[in-house]
């Protein structure tokens, strides 16, 4: 019997907004991102963040957060996409983010992050702090602050600027050679 070898199973890519807002500027930007990933990887946007119970450093945490833990465990890439609020990073996102500290998923995990907000450089530098601390592979390239977000969304809510369309290329490509670079040494 033939094994697969893990470079031949397609990429996994997870995607959690911060935002849980209807019409939000950060679900637009996820919306991009999954268009330009394409059949490059598999796509799975995380919706869970209301299921997951404040942190407490429970052993034996609820089912949400365990599915939460596999699901950031069997990701081949992480992309964070967030606003900032009250000049920090959306608690809902952080509470969950911190059931992983214990855990470590997010340990050498290839992880990009866009900060979608009016201003937004306070969030983007916080999460940068958060994503350190944890020890997640962070290529520079893979880092995007896009400030003044409302005003790049056309009428539908949608973002079709071309500039801002090719900076968000920028950041999936740099999260995809970096997954397939972490899976070239894992083999
Ligand atoms: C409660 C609240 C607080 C906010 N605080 C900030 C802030 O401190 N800094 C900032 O740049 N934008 C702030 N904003 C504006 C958001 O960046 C902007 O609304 C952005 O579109 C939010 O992302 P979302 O549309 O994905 O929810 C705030 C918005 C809300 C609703």
């Amino acid at each position: 019997m033939t094994s697969i070898s893990p470079i031949d199973k397609p990429i996994t890519i997870v995607a959690i907004s911060g935002s849980l807002r209807p019409n939000s500027s950060n679900h637009a930007v996820l919306n991009v991102v999954k268009e330009i990933i394409g059949d490059r990887a598999k796509f799975t946007q995380f919706e869970g963040l209301t299921d997951i119970p404040a942190f407490d450093d429970n052993p034996n945490p609820v089912r949400a957060v365990f599915d939460f833990r596999n699901l950031l465990r069997e990701a081949d890439g992480v992309l964070i996409c967030s606003p900032e609020y009250a000049f920090g990073i959306p608690g809902a996102l952080k509470n969950a983010i911190d059931w992983t500290v214990s855990s470590g998923e997010l340990v050498n995990k290839p992880l990009a992050l866009i900060t979608a907000a009016t201003g937004g450089e306070k969030a983007h530098a916080a999460w940068l702090l958060v994503f350190t601390a944890l020890s997640a592979n962070m290529p520079d390239g893979s880092m995007l602050h896009l400030p003044y977000i409302r005003s790049k969304l056309n009428q539908n809510g949608q973002i079709n600027n071309p500039e801002i369309l090719k900076t968000i290329e920028n950041v999936v490509d740099s999260l995809i050679i970096t997954i397939n670079q972490t899976r070239n040494r894992i083999e």
